[in-house]
């Protein structure tokens, strides 16, 4: 892929990782668009680099991705890689039903997951207009194998996971699919796991290193173990053997 005068929106473009890669993009000669819901840290990416645009957007109402997607062709942008990014991780413990919210894990589904699916298609007519289209899915290890902790979230990733996979069978020839699996990165996301994290500049360098390479899966750092534990030993002992570890304990 070539990572230089492309015209693309990162969902979340407002903390974490889809920070990170909003500013490297745009540092690499990129139009870079992001949204997020929070205006004031989208202010903050464009604070640290002004070329970025910024637009506010709650992906999970289908309203605004509507509105995003006109407004970005009123903006005559020449969008050519959508990076589907926004997520929420929420915990559960199945054992105490009483403390399970809906709300909010629908939302966790919906912007996880039928976001992704929503803004793929909402803005696939304007990718495939313009030369060299990427759709790029931010999915995760956890996705692959269930973590005991946060199960919508792989239940989600996993869901995005398989969506990608056949987004991609059908749209060859017509455009790139690619999924990313950062490692544990040091976010607003991951405040309360304890666990060894990266910085999301130190996962993004990776990750434009796998998409220079032209993979259709860019796996970085710890995630790599996983995927070669389940290329190694069946499904269900990989599972037990991640979720014997002391961060996954439920609370
Ligand atoms: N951090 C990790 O260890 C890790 C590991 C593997 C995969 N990932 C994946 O990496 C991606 C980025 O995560 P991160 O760690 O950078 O988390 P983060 O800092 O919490 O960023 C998530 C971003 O998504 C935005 N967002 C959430 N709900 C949204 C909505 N409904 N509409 C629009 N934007 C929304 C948030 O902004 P607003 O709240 O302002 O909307 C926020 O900027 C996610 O897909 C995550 O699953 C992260």
């Amino acid at each position: 892929m070539n990572l230089t005068g492309n015209t693309i929106l990162i969902t979340g473009g407002g903390s974490g990782i889809g920070q990170a890669l909003a500013i490297k993009f745009a540092q690499l000669n990129n139009t870079v668009i992001i949204c997020g819901r929070r205006q004031n840290k989208l202010n903050e990416t464009v604070e640290r680099e002004p070329r970025i645009k910024a637009y506010c957007c709650d992906v999970t109402d289908p309203l605004d991705v509507d509105r995003l997607s006109r407004q970005l062709q009123a903006d005559d942008y020449q969008l050519n890689i959508l990076i589907n990014n926004a997520a929420i991780l929420n915990y559960y413990n199945f054992s105490k039903p009483d403390e399970f919210k809906l709300d909010a894990a629908t939302l966790e589904i919906n912007c996880n997951l039928t976001a992704p699916i929503n803004l793929s298609m909402a803005l696939l007519p304007q990718l495939l207009r313009h030369p060299h289209p990427h759709i790029i899915n931010v999915g995760s290890p956890g996705g692959i194998v269930a973590i005991s902790p946060s199960p919508l979230y792989s239940a989600s990733k996993a869901g995005l996971h398989a969506f990608t996979q056949v987004l991609r069978l059908h749209l060859k020839n017509q455009a790139r699919v690619i999924e990313v699996f950062p490692p544990t990165v040091e976010t607003e996301m991951t405040t309360n796991l304890p666990r060894k994290k990266v910085s999301s500049e130190q996962c993004v360098n990776a990750i434009l290193d796998g998409l220079r390479k032209g993979k259709d899966e860019v796996w970085v750092g710890e995630g790599k173990v996983v995927r070669m534990l389940m290329n190694l030993l069946p499904p269900a002992w990989v599972f037990r053997l991640v979720n014997s570890q002391p961060s996954m304990q439920v609370k």
